[in-house]
């Protein structure tokens, strides 16, 4: 199983760290990488700028602090197994797999988040539109039933995770999908919109009313960037 992570984590990071600018749509997109160092991304507003919906503070730490955590930790974890590698001592390369998926996840989960947010009333909020509201229509019955299911894969989610609204690259269609901890959407289906269940997202804000974060964070979510995700 380990060796099937490093495998997967791998693969995204050579395709991340081939390209100097961010990749596209296909999972990685915006995540940044400088000469095959993962850094943090700026962001496109302030941390403020999401308020009432999600506090500056909030914002802040998850940035600031939780997402650099993740950061510091990827590349860690690509240090340790490219020295190991360098030794031939492959069962300890893939001892470090679990490190790189948690921390490779948060990195690209939360570099896929920040840029599906934006003000609300400048990108942010309102609803789908084209072909991406089409497709919506087709699978969920409308954006409303798409809300419904996907807060309810959210307050599902026992601990830490997130859920995913997913096309499938091979067979299309679009899906909620949940996922544990840091683990990011892999194989055939492509993330089109994020949305993080964990406590450090919303508690300093909703404390333990996280259905209220759920509710809200609709008013923040960017569709246009969501749309373009789609092929
Ligand atoms: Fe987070």
């Amino acid at each position: 199983m380990a060796s099937s992570l490093l495998r997967t984590s791998t693969s995204a990071l050579r395709a991340a760290t081939r390209s100097a600018k961010p990749v596209g749509a296909a999972g990685l997109a915006g995540t940044s990488f400088v000469r095959g160092k993962a850094t943090l991304p700026d962001l496109s507003y302030d941390y403020g700028a999401l308020e009432p919906h999600i506090s500056g503070k909030i914002m802040e730490l998850h940035h600031k602090n939780h997402h650099q955590t993740y950061v510091n930790g990827l590349n860690a974890a690509v240090e340790q197994i490219q020295e190991a590698q360098a030794k031939g001592d492959m069962a300890k390369a893939a001892s470090f797999a679990p490190l790189l998926n948690f921390h490779g996840g948060g990195h690209i989960n939360h570099s896929l988040f920040w840029e599906n947010l934006a003000p609300s009333g400048k990108g942010g909020g309102g609803g789908p539109e084209g072909e991406l509201a089409k497709e919506i229509d087709e699978t969920f019955g409308g954006f409303e039933p798409l809300r419904k299911k996907m807060n309810a894969a959210l307050a599902g989610i026992q601990g830490s995770g997130w859920a995913w609204l997913v096309q499938d690259g091979e067979k299309g269609g679009l899906s909620v999908i949940t996922k544990a901890n840091q683990d990011p959407v892999t194989g055939s289906l492509k993330p089109l919109l994020g949305i993080d269940a964990w406590e450090h997202a919303y508690y300093l804000q909703y404390q333990n009313r996280k259905a209220e974060y759920f509710d809200a964070v609709w008013n923040v979510v960017n569709w246009e960037t969501v749309g373009k995700r789609m092929s």
